[in-house]
């Protein structure tokens, strides 16, 4: 099987004579798939219901002669300039009632109609026309759904969210008692005085803002799924539509379902020297949403990109490295954006694969050497294989959309960003050398032996029930912040922390205690000072940020306390240990040295066993997948190889071998075969 080497193909932007030597260059590059078309729309129907497919027959044919793959989408996610002229209602609105013009990208607005009718048309089109045509591996449906407009505030989608609220509520008086209308005088008499959280006097009704928010997740879903209808009717080649990590707006869950092969786009910056950690969380929820199964790397910059302020280029060797890190966890594919950089635009600064300045270029040569060995690892069989295989995991951190939106609402205990939270819990798990996977929290937890819930805030009953479940053959970690409120957004009352959970755990909540930084003018800056921690959960002294609480426990043991202040004395992680299972708690989030040291601890109490490190150095990832350890050195310093093995790019045996910065090893049993 071939691990997939390609990228965002768009020719339209270059005259034809070009197109040959683009074939030429795939070839030398070992390119085998390419997206076409994602945005063609103005160029296939420059005219209302006046179609040109005469270039892009020619495209695909093309490619296939020259053994590319196609990635062909539907071309719908950037309407052409004449959709607006004659539907201005199709331009998005903003909460502050700004219509969004013509003469970027994506404008529309997802609720539209007009928009969906005139979109599914074109899908028709392209559907029709190429449906049998040999280069076609793979629909790319729109791209990137929600990336610049994921909430429309127009009348159209006012009208939509009425529809919705009725479907959901039926009466005016349940949504009024859902979304707590005593409060502030907002009682509705009918479903005709609701609108979209639009730009109001100061807070706005929390649970309409988060029944806007899964609303909006679902206008772009259907979006989705009206041109997933047209091409299923049509065509059985797999569809995908590419996502965008940790992306707040779209509930990936909710459309991992919907995809028959998770694909992702990510662009983690060179600069930051926190990228690796938080590049391989995402992998890791690409792997997850496609319940394990492999994944493919659909855009990447192969060096810098354009939206940054300042955009820093992959060093030499970091777009092979960081390649391999998603091959390691999980993909099947690497692909960028995109294959020519553009001559004009506004993303003629963002990195191609094939540079401005041609061929001759560190660039070109780094594209060369990834896909020929791209390809000699695709021919590899028995415990070398990769293509297909899988990374086994024992734990998990749950994540569920609901609570990110609820957690960063305004007007909360404190500013606590729900993603840092699970990244923070993320590093620390890797740095173990476990392999993590992410799972709804309502999910079967049963496959794992340590299941983390960091800021779960907006808990169901269900959720609740079903963490508290685990605990007793699981060992469960809750951390702050978690089972605050309800589905609803209603504050679970009397300590918070729902039963059954509160008593799985032994503990509940009196009072949030968040540290806070002096703030006289409400301005929001500066720093709060670090919490001080300490207890044998952290072997010692720790500091804690973010969140604290007064915490209570009615039965469980105190691992660690805080030290100072008025929470001095008061517990901060506790354990209730049952026959199988363990419930812990974490009422702060514990500096990174620290949160890895209680990890360690919890991960060994749950009988989970501590890979021994694969290399010397500070910054190495070690991944398994499928029967192979992948080593790869994000450090400045050389790493050695601690392993045995035989390497797979290189052949060499593996135990002593030096990895270079961004150097890379997978390592597989000498005694397996390879083909
Ligand atoms: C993605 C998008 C691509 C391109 C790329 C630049 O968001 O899908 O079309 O704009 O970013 O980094």
């Amino acid at each position: 099987m071939t691990i997939w080497y390609g990228g965002d193909y768009n020719p339209e932007q270059w005259p034809r004579a070009i197109w040959d030597d683009d074939m030429r260059l795939m070839n030398r590059a070992g390119i085998s798939l390419a997206t076409v078309g994602v945005f063609s729309w103005a160029r296939l129907e420059p005219r209302p219901g006046e179609y040109d497919f005469g270039w892009l027959d020619e495209l695909l044919d093309l490619l296939h002669a020259n053994g590319v793959r196609v990635d062909l989408a539907t071309a719908t996610a950037s309407p052409p300039p004449w959709l607006a002229r004659e539907h201005p209602e199709t331009l998005p609105v903003t909460e502050d009632g700004v219509r969004l013009s013509v003469g970027s990208r994506q404008q529309y607005c997802p609720s539209s109609p007009v928009y969906r009718d005139r979109a599914r048309e074109l899908v028709r089109r392209v559907v029709d026309r190429y449906a049998d045509h040999p280069a076609i591996e793979l629909w790319h449906v729109n791209n990137e759904y929600g990336c610049h407009v994921s909430h429309c505030y127009c009348d159209v989608s006012a009208e939509a969210f009425r529809g919705w609220l009725r479907a959901k509520y039926g009466q005016i008086d349940e949504l009024n008692r859902v979304w707590g209308t005593a409060f502030w005088s907002q009682r509705y008499d009918s479903f005709d005085e609701v609108s979209p959280p639009r730009a109001a006097p100061t807070f706005r009704n929390p649970t309409q803002l988060l029944d806007f928010d899964r609303f909006s997740n679902d206008e772009l879903l259907a979006c989705y799924r009206a041109e997933v209808e047209v091409i299923r009717a049509r065509s059985p080649i797999p569809i995908t539509t590419n996502f965008m990590g940790f992306f707040k707006a779209v509930d990936y869950w909710a459309w991992a379902r919907e995809v028959d092969i998770v694909s992702d786009d990510t662009y983690p910056d060179p600069a930051d020297p926190e990228s690796p950690a938080y590049a391989a969380m995402v992998r890791d929820l690409m792997r997850s949403l496609g319940g394990g199964a492999p994944w493919l790397l659909m855009e990447q910059a192969p060096s810098a990109v354009n939206w940054r302020r300042r955009n820093a280029v992959k060093s030499p060797g970091q777009m092979r490295a960081w390649s391999y890190q998603s091959v390691a966890r999980g993909a099947d594919g690497i692909l960028f954006f995109q294959w020519r950089q553009s001559v004009a635009g506004s993303e003629k600064f963002h990195s191609g694969l094939v540079p401005h300045s041609g061929t001759d270029t560190r660039l070109w040569r780094e594209v060369e050497q990834l896909g020929q060995e791209l390809a000699a690892l695709s021919a590899r069989t028995g415990d070398a294989a990769i293509t297909g295989t899988r990374v086994p995991s024992t734990v998990a951190i749950t994540l569920d959309w609901d609570s990110w939106w609820a957690i960063e609402q305004p007007a909360s205990p404190a500013d606590v960003s729900y993603v840092r939270t699970l990244f923070a819990w993320h590093r620390a798990l890797t740095s173990l050398g476990l392999a993590v996977d992410f799972v709804r929290s309502d999910a079967d937890l049963s496959g794992y032996r340590l299941v983390v819930a960091p800021a779960h805030f907006a808990a169901s009953d269900a959720q609740v029930a079903n963490l508290a479940s685990f605990a007793e053959t699981g060992t469960l970690v809750v951390g702050f912040g978690t089972a605050i409120t309800d589905e609803n957004l209603h504050v679970r009352l009397g300590g918070y922390l729902g039963e059954p959970l509160r008593s799985a755990l032994g503990v509940w909540i009196e009072e949030f205690a968040p540290p806070a930084a002096p703030d006289l003018q409400n301005l929001g800056i500066g720093t709060p000072p670090p919490l001080a921690l300490a207890g044998e959960a952290f072997g010692g002294a720790a500091t804690g940020t973010v969140w604290a609480e007064f915490l209570r426990v009615e039965d469980a043991e105190i691992l660690a306390t805080f030290t100072e202040g008025a929470l001095g004395g008061w517990p901060v992680v506790t354990r209730r240990a049952t026959g199988a299972g363990a419930g812990w708690y974490v009422a702060t989030l514990p500096e990174p040295d620290a949160l890895r040291r209680l990890a360690e601890r919890v991960a060994l109490e749950a009988g989970i066993d501590l890979p021994a490190p694969a290399a010397t150095g500070e910054q190495v990832e070690t991944v398994r997948r499928g029967g192979s350890l992948f080593v790869i050195n994000h450090g400045e310093e050389d790493a050695e190889l601690v392993v045995e093995g035989t390497d797979a790019l290189t052949g060499a045996p593996a135990a002593g071998m030096r990895l270079a910065p961004q150097g890379v090893a997978i390592i597989y049993p000498t005694s397996g075969t390879s083909g």
